[in-house]
């Protein structure tokens, strides 16, 4: 059965535009002109998404967007607000009503339905049925903080979902003090603080698929707590519990972890399939990978788990690679160069490098590195219909293949 969209604006041209879009794709629209009969729409007959334009008179998008959250059967429908204002100050009050995004209008169709397909890519799944394949699990990690965990996770959770066209989920295991959600510029209307409060039996696959945040690369986020109350009731059994869940729906789980070895994040180090361990070119950085290396021996992880990478988060004089791996006695597989400003821009705006600059050198490496880490099945053969991303990575390899053979 097709998704039902409800469009909301009181003017009738805007309304037969958005719904030939939305048509012409597929999806059933219904509409109403005012809030009141949206509401009464929606309590009848609750639609699967809903599009509210801003500026309407008796009630204003805002108003009736705060209104279908107050019903029940409306408060995990993902909700866009649409306008033609777009200060920051509305896109806060957008989200502050609870919003899920915020389009300009004039809207560009492609960029409508794209937004749209995000919010109901999981009906598709759940229609088309999980083939349950086992996801594969990336744990991101330094004992040491600062050192661009979260940069990388972020950057390469966003890389999957773009490189394979599925939702990727990005869980932010810092529960005191994680910042994935805000790396992403999204509001945290749910987070681990919510699953704090339910008891684990009544935590299901719908359950968690309302708590993670939706993001229009197609990254889902699971966001640490907001306050640090909830981060202390988040038990390891929960947090397994909550993994197994995801297993079943993601192709791919990025865990971003804090510089620690709590009961909730050796959880994650032991269901990775790979660890990829963050080190700075200095020597307390090299120290704690050192004691991190050790710990995963005595845990017994085989070599082939963990990965080293040799982040360059400052400009100055660094440790040669050299003396890093004879200190270490392995070798790095990666090394991230110093990009200050583009990054320090990106996490500012709440834009991944890999999204807001894939044509550049840094998101063309987050890209290739969301190839190298992903499944070695599925990198083996050319995906039926090929993501941009796909195409940029492939043609990178040519030409580097072609560049060695030269
Ligand atoms: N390669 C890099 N070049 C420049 N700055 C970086 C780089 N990697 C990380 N940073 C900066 O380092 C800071 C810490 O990064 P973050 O990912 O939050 O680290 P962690 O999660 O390990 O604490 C961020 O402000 C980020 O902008
Ligand atoms: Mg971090």
């Amino acid at each position: 059965m097709p998704a039902t969209i409800l469009i909301v604006d009181d003017n009738e041209l805007n309304l037969r535009l958005a719904t030939r879009v939305l048509e012409k794709d597929g999806y059933q629209t219904t509409t109403a002109l005012n809030g009141f009969e949206a509401l009464e729409l929606c309590d009848q007959n609750p639609p699967d998404l809903a599009i509210l334009d801003v500026m309407m008179p008796d009630m204003d998008g805002y108003e009736l967007c705060r209104r279908m959250r107050e019903n029940p059967k409306l408060k995990h429908t993902p909700i866009i607000i649409l306008t033609a204002l777009s200060s920051v100050d509305d896109r806060l009050q957008a989200f502050d009503v609870g919003a899920d995004d915020f389009l300009s209008k004039p809207f560009v169709p492609a960029e409508l339905l794209a937004r749209v397909k995000v919010f109901l890519r999981h009906l598709e799944v759940r229609a088309v049925g999980n083939e349950n394949q086992m996801a594969r699990k990336i744990a991101v990690f330094s004992l040491r903080g600062g050192v661009g965990v979260s940069t990388l996770a972020t950057n390469l959770a966003a890389g999957m979902s773009q490189l394979w066209g599925d939702e990727t989920a990005l869980v932010d295991m810092a529960f005191f003090n994680g910042q994935s959600a805000l790396m992403f510029d999204l509001p945290m209307r749910n987070t681990w603080g919510d699953l704090a409060q339910i008891p684990e039996e009544e935590i299901d696959a719908e359950v968690l698929n309302q708590v993670m945040l939706r993001h229009s690369s197609g990254t889902r986020v699971l966001a640490a707590p907001r306050s640090a109350v909830n981060a202390d009731q988040i038990s390891e059994e929960k947090v397994s519990h909550v993994f197994e869940l995801l297993q079943e729906q993601y192709p791919y789980i990025i865990y971003d972890l804090p510089h620690d070895f709590s009961a909730t994040t050796l959880v994650a180090l032991d269901s990775a399939d790979k660890i990829l361990l963050l080190i700075a070119p200095e020597l307390a950085s090299v120290r704690a990978a050192g004691m991190a290396l050790t710990v995963f021996e005595e845990l017994g992880y085989p070599d082939e788990k963990v990965e080293l990478v040799l982040n360059w988060n400052f400009q100055s004089q660094g440790l040669p690679r050299g003396e890093i791996e004879a200190a270490l006695k392995r070798k790095l597989s990666i090394v991230i160069p110093y990009v200050a400003d583009s990054i320090v821009t990106a996490i500012t705006m709440g834009k991944p490098p890999i999204l807001s600059m894939p044509e550049t050198p840094l998101g063309a490496l987050f890209e290739d590195l969301a190839f190298r880490w992903s499944a070695p099945e599925q990198k083996k053969k050319r995906p039926e219909s090929p993501t941009d991303a796909w195409r940029r990575i492939a043609e990178r390899m040519r030409k580097r293949a072609k560049a060695a053979s030269s």
